[in-house]
């Protein structure tokens, strides 16, 4: 049913729309897509010390965890402080739909995932300019509660580019024609609707008390995508973008760290790729 080629920081997922098999036997993981986010140091027994608010699988508004702030090393991510392991299954929502979603995120938890990711497709949010539409399957909140809910952490990769062959790397076709508008790059017409889509899925994400330290699931962002692996394309301006994004999204103020992904030279209080910590 879904398919995503290796990109990005993950590596492979794959969802058969079939009943679920049993635990150990073939097929495995009907819906898995691994990412290895920094290494084993500390026993599973850790794993343990967050307490969940919300139990498995119930919708609410939380909060679903007890409030717990995320950071980083040299070798790890650490939550509540500990350095964790995280395996990471991708999940693209309006790839589904919203009845869907409960039971393919229990399958990524029982495919052993503790952290949910996703792009945030931005042409599904912001069809016309400053029109915004959240709803059925670009229900993004919705899609965030319900992880939650199963007591999975979640990963919002907002970009807003993305991979994942989505029609125009997820850009809305109405930025193409505003004038002198050249994407991913130090150009000002482009930085400020970015800034606009990211301040807005951040401000709700904040609203809707989503962050750890707010109680809610989100324990990583990421803003833009590979840039590192085409920066040098656009000379100096590549890279002075880059640099802006980076301060743009720390200005957000969201108490979680931002990666980037595949960003050798990401600021120092950027992550430039998880697989590398
Ligand atoms: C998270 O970090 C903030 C800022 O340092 C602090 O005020 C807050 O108490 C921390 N929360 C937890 C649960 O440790």
């Amino acid at each position: 049913y879904y398919l995503r080629t290796p990109c990005a920081s993950t590596l492979l997922l794959a969802m058969a729309a079939s009943p679920p098999p049993s635990r150990f036997g073939p097929p495995l993981l009907p819906l898995l897509l691994l990412l290895v986010v920094g290494y084993f140091t500390v026993s599973a027994s850790a794993a343990g010390e967050l307490s969940q608010v919300v139990g498995r699988g119930t919708e609410s508004d939380g909060p679903y965890f007890e409030p717990f702030n995320v950071s980083y090393d040299h070798r790890a991510v650490r939550i509540g402080g500990q350095r964790r392991m995280l395996v990471s299954a991708g999940v693209h929502y309006p790839r589904a739909t919203p009845e869907m979603w409960p039971s393919i995120i229990a399958k990524c938890k029982e495919g052993g995932a503790d952290v949910i990711e996703t792009y945030v497709f931005w042409n599904g949010h912001e069809p016309a300019k400053g029109q915004y539409y959240f709803e059925d399957r670009f229900d993004l909140v919705r899609f965030v509660k319900l992880v939650a809910a199963e007591g999975l952490f979640f990963f919002l990769r907002i970009g807003p580019y993305a991979c994942a062959e989505w029609n125009f790397g997820g850009f809305p076709v109405w930025l193409r024609d505003i004038p002198g508008i050249e994407f991913r790059t130090d150009n000002e017409p482009y930085k400020a609707e970015m800034e606009t889509f990211v301040t807005k899925i951040v401000d709700m994400m904040k609203a809707e008390k989503l962050y750890s330290w707010q109680g809610g699931p989100i324990i990583l962002q990421q803003i833009e995508n590979e840039y590192g692996n085409i920066q040098s394309k656009y000379g100096q301006a590549g890279k002075r973008y880059m640099q802006w994004a980076a301060q743009m999204a720390l200005g957000l103020d969201t108490g979680i760290p931002w990666v980037m992904c595949r960003q050798t030279d990401a600021p120092e209080q950027i992550v430039g790729d998880l697989t590398t910590l």
